[in-house]
């Protein structure tokens, strides 16, 4: 699956940026799988995005599945919102959750899948417990707060982990990453058994990001 992140797309023009991603009709090109939305809250990281009235509106001008990505403190307060208002995964971080069990159930609860996420220096082991209760793991490639930065391969040793824990049969996960990936990148990131591959600026940097996503996704087709 390609998530193209609207963390590097016109604000002023969301719609026209996610229908830009979601394909076309019979036999035109496949399109985005996910739209992927960061919220940041300015505490969490240093960098402030949207909230949920911007979600709710976007929910109202697309048809993609939005994957929500919360960066910010206290997501057992805010996070079942986005549930509410029809995101499709939404994606809360171990580092912020106080009660992560609970907080997975009240996603759930919602109508949404439920997702985790680990910062590149958040080990995984500790977590695997865990993760009986979700739905998805997002795995950062980047240190969160903002687009445009260099992937970090060392985190894909935890893409392998969570790939073998599925594929045993003691998790049932979707495995995302998120950070960094490009052309170049995506394949290394596919090869350690991602499912779902965010990408911003390769996507919204590029000239047409409906073909900047055909691209991404050549690059991993099997
Ligand atoms: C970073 C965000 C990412 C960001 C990725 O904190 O979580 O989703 O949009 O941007 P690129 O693909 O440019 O690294
Ligand atoms: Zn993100």
């Amino acid at each position: 699956m390609i998530a193209p992140s609207i963390l590097s797309a016109d604000f002023a023009r969301l719609a026209d940026e996610a229908a830009a991603v979601a394909g076309g009709g019979p036999g035109e090109q496949a399109g985005a799988d996910w739209l992927h939305v960061d919220v940041m809250d300015a505490h969490f990281v240093p960098n402030l995005t949207l909230g949920l009235p911007v979600v709710e509106s976007l929910r109202a001008a697309t048809d993609i599945p939005l994957d929500c990505h919360l960066m910010i403190e206290d997501p057992d307060r805010w996070a079942p919102g986005y549930a509410e208002a029809g995101a499709k995964n939404v994606t809360v971080h171990v580092e912020a959750a106080h009660d992560p069990v609970m907080l997975a159930r009240n996603l759930r609860a919602a109508g949404a899948l439920a997702g985790l996420s680990i910062k590149p220096n958040t080990p995984l082991d500790p977590y695997v417990e865990l993760l009986k209760h979700y739905d998805t793991l997002l795995v950062m490639s980047v240190e969160p707060g903002f687009g445009g930065q260099s992937f970090i391969p060392e985190v894909l040793e935890k893409v392998r982990a969570a790939r073998r824990l599925v594929d045993t049969g003691h998790l049932k996960l979707i495995v995302e990453i998120d950070g960094g990936i490009n052309a170049d990148t995506i394949e290394q990131a596919a090869e350690a058994g991602v499912d779902c591959f965010v990408a911003g600026s390769a996507v919204y940097g590029a000239e047409d990001p409906g073909r900047a996503v055909s691209v991404l996704r050549d690059r991993v087709r099997r």
